[in-house]
């Protein structure tokens, strides 16, 4: 052994912590924060730095030292742990009624509902775990296991950061136990997942499964690697009087606790809990199944007590799952308005992320082929928020009997042409334009959008009879419709034929921007389409423009100017804003407004929370057009902020500074008066 005189000791020692302190930090920019301050090479010296050191002078090791957090080499099976009080499970309830119902017991239980306090907190889906300390020293870490049993995952747990190895002086010195969920975040998934795509390793399906697969490795060394993160929910006997004041203790040891953890009074404060939790559900970096309402008294607790497996003084409240397991039916291909040709999966229905869902798009051969999925495979089907419906993978216990192939069409399903893929293309096409029916007729229901001409009472029933029928055969068609056509049509009387035709004879005055975003014009939205009528306020000027004027419009690329340029210069369009012209239609160019009539000139205005009725983008211009500012933060400067649903934090400033307010009818009323939209 090594014997450093005291000075040489000395100099070690501070080495030593120096290098602690360093390699925790870089540490943590680089797992926890994904911005890393060193290159890969530079942490390695460090970190080598510090275990030759360490190697050196084994006394000077202490346990918390980074070093100490991956282990040397793979373990080669897992221990068996026996635990001293089983890792229980909770009753699940799932409405208001059940929720109800485990106040009403225990309130007869315990005779009264006086000092009766729950504590609220996200059901985090991840995975339990038992911490044991032993003089304030991390010594075991253990899996749930059958509850009873579980399976030593020490060596895993010491390299997640987020757990302690060695606990402050204020903890107590003997056995302690410390229970929680490890998860993984939604960012930290993402990130390991896209890294490991990059280097064609498989990837995982979700962040619960591959915490789980994580946590269970036998070596350490790629445990290390894995973003898993913890947050502490409970511990074994710990002198308290509430779960509330023990959990506060446990993170002043050092212990992540989850920041949405509440007290509540009674079962209706917990539903407020829930309803608000559930708002936040798809925002939070992590994934959560539920909330877990707890007694926070542990002498109720003990009184409470326990069924055969579960706790009477607990219970999950469950949320809808978002991911089931259902199976494809079939797959039909779709084609879409630019001629895209679709896989739709044709789904057993089943319920979940609150709907019952029957169809799911797999996007395009490719990501078939990526997720290997076979007609009749049983698939893990996910739909979080109000987000589309999402096949994430085959499931892992898919036993299909008869396994089909899922064919691309060498056919579009609609017209018969020819079906290409791109080379440079993930997507199969079908390039027939307006001959086929099925883009035809997507054509025309993007043309009569509200966004768009805005032509109310046309809807997909009736454009596909108006199609089939071989009344439309190309967009300005919609113009040369008469009464008799369209009263022979099924669900078409007098009336609703003529307000038909009124509507559609006012959508030749429409704006010009909802014109330019009417034609369909690839890459062309409508925030960039109102970019377009504002900077030319005229067709003639847009049709004739070179990519070189596009580029100077603020927001234009090289790749949406190109597809204006080539749009304009095909001679099929050309006879298209022809028949357009002949027809009468005649867009409005935009109200241009000199700098002094500018309505809103000098004043700042703010965004936020989400617009029913039109994108962000457009809402922004319009506004600029009046001659607003837009700013995206709110400050004493702010003229008005536009408040939405789901609007947070910018609108509490706002209202503590007292600014005007207002919400999406009152901007859509300003835009209408000032004739920038109908
Ligand atoms: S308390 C006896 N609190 O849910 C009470 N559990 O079915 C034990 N979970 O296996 C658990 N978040 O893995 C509790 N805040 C939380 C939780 C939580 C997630 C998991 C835990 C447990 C399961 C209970």
């Amino acid at each position: 052994m090594s014997d450093p005189s005291t000075k040489e000791q000395r100099d070690i020692q501070q080495e030593l912590t120096l290098l602690r302190k360093e390699v925790s930090y870089h540490n943590q920019r680089y797992h926890q924060e994904d911005s890393p301050e060193i290159t890969d090479d530079q942490f390695d010296q460090l970190f080598n730095r510090l275990l030759q050191l360490e190697a050196k002078f084994p006394e000077l090791v202490t346990p918390d030292s980074p070093s100490q957090r991956v282990g040397a080499s793979p373990l080669s099976t897992l221990e068996k742990v026996v635990h001293a009080t089983p890792m229980l499970s909770l009753e699940k309830v799932n409405d208001e009624k059940e929720l109800r119902g485990f106040e009403e017991r225990i309130i007869k239980r315990l005779s009264s509902s006086a000092n009766l306090t729950f504590h609220c907190e996200p059901k985090i889906d991840g995975l339990a775990v038992s911490l044991r300390y032993k003089n304030r020293q991390l010594v075991q870490a253990a899996t749930r296991g059958n509850g009873s049993v579980g399976e030593d995952i020490t060596h895993n747990v010491k390299t997640i950061n987020d757990i302690p190895l060695q606990l402050p002086d204020s903890a107590p010195d003997g056995d302690l136990e410390v229970r929680g969920e490890i998860y993984m975040s939604r960012s930290g998934f993402d990130l390991m997942n896209s890294q490991l795509a990059s280097q064609g390793v498989k990837t995982f399906v979700n962040p619960r499964n591959a915490a789980a697969g994580t946590i269970r490795q036998l070596d350490a060394r790629i445990t290390a690697k894995r973003p898993l993160k913890f947050f502490s929910y409970g511990l074994g006997d710990s002198g308290f009087a509430h779960l509330s004041s023990a959990l506060k203790k446990l993170e002043n040891w050092g212990f992540p606790l989850n920041p949405l953890v509440k007290l509540c009074d009674d079962s209706a404060a917990c539903l407020h809990y829930i309803h608000e939790l559930l708002v936040q559900r798809d925002q939070l970096d992590y994934e959560i199944d539920g909330v877990v309402i707890k007694v926070d008294s542990l002498a109720t607790q003990r009184l409470l007590g326990f069924n055969a497996r579960t706790p009477r003084w607990a219970i999950a409240f469950k949320f809808p799952a978002e991911e089931v397991v259902t199976v494809i039916n079939s797959v039909e291909f779709q084609v879409g308005r630019t001629g895209i040709v679709t896989p739709v999966a044709r789904l057993q229905p089943v319920f979940v992320g609150g709907v019952t869902v029957s169809n799911a798009t797999l996007h395009n051969m490719d990501e078939i082929n990526r997720l290997q999925i076979q007609l009749g495979d049983k698939i893990i089907l996910r739909r979080a928020g109000d987000v589309i419906p999402k096949i994430i993978a085959v499931a892992p216990d898919n036993k299909n009997g008869n396994p089909e192939s899922i064919i691309p069409p060498t056919a579009c399903p609609s017209c018969g042409g020819l079906v290409i893929k791109d080379t440079e293309s993930v997507y199969l096409r079908c390039y027939q334009g307006m001959a086929c029916p099925a883009q035809l007729i997507q054509s025309v229901l993007h043309f009569a959008g509200r966004a768009a001409m805005d032509i109310d009472g046309l809807g997909s029933k009736l454009v596909e009879q108006l199609v089939e029928s071989g009344l439309l055969k190309g967009l300005p068609d919609l113009y040369k419709l008469e009464l008799d056509d369209l009263m022979v049509l099924e669900r078409m009387g007098k009336k609703s034929s003529e307000n038909l035709l009124e509507a559609i004879a006012l959508s030749k005055t429409r704006g010009l921007a909802n014109f330019i975003f009417a034609l369909g014009i690839p890459e062309v939205g409508e925030a960039t389409a109102i970019a377009l009528a504002k900077h030319f306020g005229s067709l003639i000027g847009l049709q004739k423009a070179s990519t070189e004027i596009l580029l100077e419009i603020e927001d234009i690329g090289a790749v949406v100017a190109q597809r204006i340029v080539d749009y304009f210069s095909s001679s099929k369009n050309q006879e298209l804003l022809q028949q357009f012209q002949s027809v009468g239609v005649q867009p409005v160019p935009p109200v241009v407004l000199s700098p002094s009539k500018a309505v809103l000139g000098g004043q700042t205005w703010v965004l936020t929370g989400t617009l029913e009725s039109m994108e962000r983008n457009q809402a922004k211009t319009l506004l600029e057009a009046l001659g607003a500012k837009v700013s995206g933060s709110v400050s004493a400067k702010t003229s008005v902020v536009v408040a939405g649903p789901g609007a947070g934090s910018k609108l509490d400033k706002a209202n503590d500074l007292g600014i005007t307010i207002l919400n999406e009818e009152a901007l859509r009323g300003l835009f209408k008066e000032h004739g920038l939209i109908s």
